[in-house]
């Protein structure tokens, strides 16, 4: 048994990683402040012994902690949620990752830090590989993100430099599942919103710009293989590289809902990438990643998951978790 930090536990990704470790008896810290999350998500977690909950923004210290490993997570990650504050959000991800980097050298203990297909921003170059370098406007709207979490990788990197941390970032590519806040605008959940409120669907663009989408098990799993690894001072893409377009996830979605929705279609928001996918090489190779779960399936299990609460939960979903798997 170990005892896990795990930043940003409230969080979709979090909430979905806590319980995994938690139910494989592991002993979990989350720190959180709730920013783009509920405290009520605490209530899934309470009826483990081994879960321990600091109220804490990252961007104060917590060095003092004594744990085994570190999943560094805390972060506003979707576009509506970054941007209502830029300088907050370049503080949280820069700041905080010094602060997780911090304990992790205080605790010699092994620690991931949470990076993003984002760092890759206007990508030239497709699928995207680690030795591609990106293509990022610093003065772009989604700059706060993309950037801070560029540096947040220089910072892991110089922490393994100078002091010897074992810091790993996963590069985290679009990843769908159970405990997404539906009101954080990513198609996923923008799409299980118009379902559960009866709205059209939302698409940017002509919908014809492809993403690729990683189930929340398949992430977890790769998480767990690069945390458990002797990857050290390296990034690594993460992610499941069948790529769709807009309108074909459309599509599988209506199929699987038994219906059909009007579309309205929205101007894109400036500075978002044509085509999102993950060369996994570097993962398949070196670690045998292979992600499972299909875009049918996964979509599949989300709209059941998010159909349980008849439409009735909020945003932040507090009991959901009895509620659908009990
Ligand atoms: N979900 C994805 O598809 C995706 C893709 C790429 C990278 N990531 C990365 O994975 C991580 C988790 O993403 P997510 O989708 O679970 O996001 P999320 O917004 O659902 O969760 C982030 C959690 O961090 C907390 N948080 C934010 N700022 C904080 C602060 N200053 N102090 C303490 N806690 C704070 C929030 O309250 C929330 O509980 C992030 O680092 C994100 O950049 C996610």
């Amino acid at each position: 048994m170990s005892r896990i930090l795990v930043t940003g536990g409230l969080g979709f990704i979090g909430t979905n990683l806590t319980l995994r470790l938690l139910k494989s008896g592991d002993e979990v810290v989350v720190i959180d402040n709730a920013y783009t999350s509920s405290l009520e998500r605490i209530s899934a977690f309470e009826e483990y012994d081994g879960f321990e909950f600091i109220n804490q923004d990252v961007t104060t210290p917590f060095d003092e902690l004594n744990v085994d490993g570190i999943y560094h997570l805390a972060a506003p990650a979707s576009p509506i949620k970054y941007s209502r504050n830029p300088a907050y959000t370049v503080r949280t991800i820069v700041e905080g990752a010094f602060n997780a980097l911090e304990c992790a050298r205080n605790n010699d203990c092994r620690i991931l830090v949470a990076s993003t297909s984002e760092i890759y921003g206007e990508c030239e170059k497709h699928p995207q590989s680690e030795t591609y370098n990106g293509n990022v406007c610093t003065m772009s709207t989604r700059a706060c993100y993309d950037e801070a979490k560029r540096c947040a990788e220089t910072v892991s990197f110089c922490y393994h430099e100078t002091y010897g941390v074992n810091v790993v970032c996963p590069r985290i590519f679009n990843t769908y599942g159970p405990y997404m806040q539906l009101d954080d605008g990513r198609v996923m959940t923008s799409f299980i919103s118009s379902l559960l409120k009866s709205e059209p669907l939302r698409i940017f663009g002509d919908g014809e710009q492809t993403r690729s989408f990683c189930y929340i098990d398949d992430l977890l799993d790769g998480l767990e293989l690069v945390f458990s690894s002797s990857l050290k001072g390296k990034a690594i893409n993460i992610g499941n590289d069948f790529e769709i377009s807009i309108n074909k996830l459309a599509d599988i979605f209506e199929e699987i809902c038994g219906r059909s929705f009007e579309r309205i279609y929205e101007k894109r928001m400036d500075h978002e990438p044509m085509n999102r996918c993950p060369d996994l090489s570097l993962i398949r190779n070196t670690l045998g990643y292979r992600p499972r779960m299909n875009i049918r399936d996964g979509l599949t299990r989300m709209v059941e998951f998010y159909r349980r609460f008849d439409g009735s939960h909020s945003s932040h979903p507090n009991t959901e978790r009895r509620k659908a798997y009990s």
